[in-house]
């Protein structure tokens, strides 16, 4: 790999896209451009390190090769066959392919998988002198994406995804996606200052990332990453913006409280925040979110209580918003940010939002109903 500059690609879930390039903006990345569920930025590898560490809302990081029209199974074959995948693959790398095809003429998945694969093998038979490659070596993941007949071909450099920040082996039963609680904690501006508490905590990750977001803690700092097994990554690059990260830490005396009131749920999150290291910031406990009872004049509230899908029945669910929110009635300085797919919450809750914005819990559209109007 000659070349010192890249363009990057960072999946993202739908609405989190600019949280993902504000991110990106204040790792002070160049170029960054922003298009559905996915956000760009171009720079050195080293940049790549720093993305794969440090986003919190992001999904993955993909090193882009190449974009080429794509209108047929033929443009996909030459315009893969002609990306230099013997400079990034060695002779024994594993390359499996994965991707997705949206508003295009080309729209069988599997068969671009293979037109892709048939393509790599082609070129890479013109370097190595081989007719089979045994793919026993490092995994080079490769993804592609086919939009409106425009084929993106890029390599996966963090492998397992982001959002698997590694302190999450227990869960409860409707746990959030660490990049989705991540990015709902960035949404009610936490910086560390306040009282800020989960009160429908489950697993605990909403309370985890606001841990994680008051110490500066990069998310991806103690995991690893594909691209470190790589031929051409210098190890010691990885070393050193590990260190930097580790580094640029704060400590403090934080104030982050998250409870349930299903005692295993509690003792699950303990485990979590312990795995994450934040357990002595993250303080949890046995509670019923009816009886809201935090001293505190004021502070943030970041949660999602059960559904009425996974847990709890409609009714259940919507009898138990209409209970929070006579419990929250007389705490208008504690800022609420609450996700549910719930279109008459606001009614339940006994409150309009100051704002709402919508966001994806994997397939379920949700809103998140923000109380913010009395702290701003
Ligand atoms: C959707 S889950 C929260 C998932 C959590 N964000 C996570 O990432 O694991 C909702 C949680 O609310 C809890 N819950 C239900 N009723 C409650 C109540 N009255 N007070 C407090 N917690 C309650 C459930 O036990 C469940 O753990």
């Amino acid at each position: 790999m000659k070349q010192t500059n890249y363009t990057f690609c960072i999946p993202c879930l739908f609405g989190t896209e600019g949280l993902v390039s504000d991110e990106l903006r204040r790792m002070k990345m160049a170029d960054v451009k922003t298009e559905d569920g996915r956000v760009f930025f171009s720079g050195p590898f080293a940049d790549c390190v720093r993305a794969n560490l440090s986003l919190a809302c992001g999904e993955r990081v993909l090193l882009v090769l190449g974009t080429f029209p794509a209108p047929d199974f033929n443009s996909l074959f030459e315009g893969t066959r002609a990306l230099p995948w013997p400079d990034l693959l060695p002779a024994d790398a594993r390359f499996p392919v994965t991707g997705y095809c949206l508003d295009s003429a080309l729209f069988s998945v599997p068969d671009c998988q293979r037109i892709i694969k048939k393509a790599i093998v082609e070129k890479m038979k013109s370097r190595y002198s081989l007719q089979q490659f045994p793919e026993t070596g490092a995994e080079y993941k490769i993804r592609f994406s086919v939009r409106k007949n425009l084929a993106m071909l890029a390599l996966d450099t963090s492998g397992t995804a982001l959002h698997k920040r590694g302190y999450r082996p227990a869960h409860t039963e409707a746990p959030l996606r660490e990049t989705l609680a991540a990015s709902m904690v960035r949404l009610s501006r936490y910086r560390g200052r306040e009282d800020f508490c989960d009160p429908f905590c489950g697993s605990g990750t909403i309370a985890i990332e606001a841990a994680f977001a008051a110490l500066n803690r990069a998310p991806g700092v103690y995991r690893d990453f594909a691209a470190e097994k790589w031929a051409f990554s210098d190890p010691v690059l990885w070393r050193d913006l590990r260190n930097e990260a580790i580094c640029a830490e704060y400590s403090g005396d934080y104030r982050i409280f998250a409870s349930d009131i299903d005692p295993l749920a509690v003792q699950i999150a303990r485990e979590n925040a312990v795995r994450a290291g934040v357990d002595h910031i993250v303080r949890f406990e046995i509670a019923d979110a009816r009886s809201f009872s935090r001293s505190a004049e004021r502070g943030i509230i970041v949660t999602n209580p059960p559904y009425g899908e996974r847990l709890l029945d409609h009714e259940q669910a919507e009898a138990l918003y209409r209970d929070f929110g006579r419990a929250m009635a007389d705490r208008e300085n504690w800022a609420l940010y609450l996700l549910s797919p719930d279109p008459d919450f606001e009614t339940c809750f006994g409150r309009r939002a100051s704002k709402r914005r919508k966001l994806y819990n994997g397939m379920i559209k949700c809103d998140l109903y923000m109380y913010f109007e009395s702290r701003r």
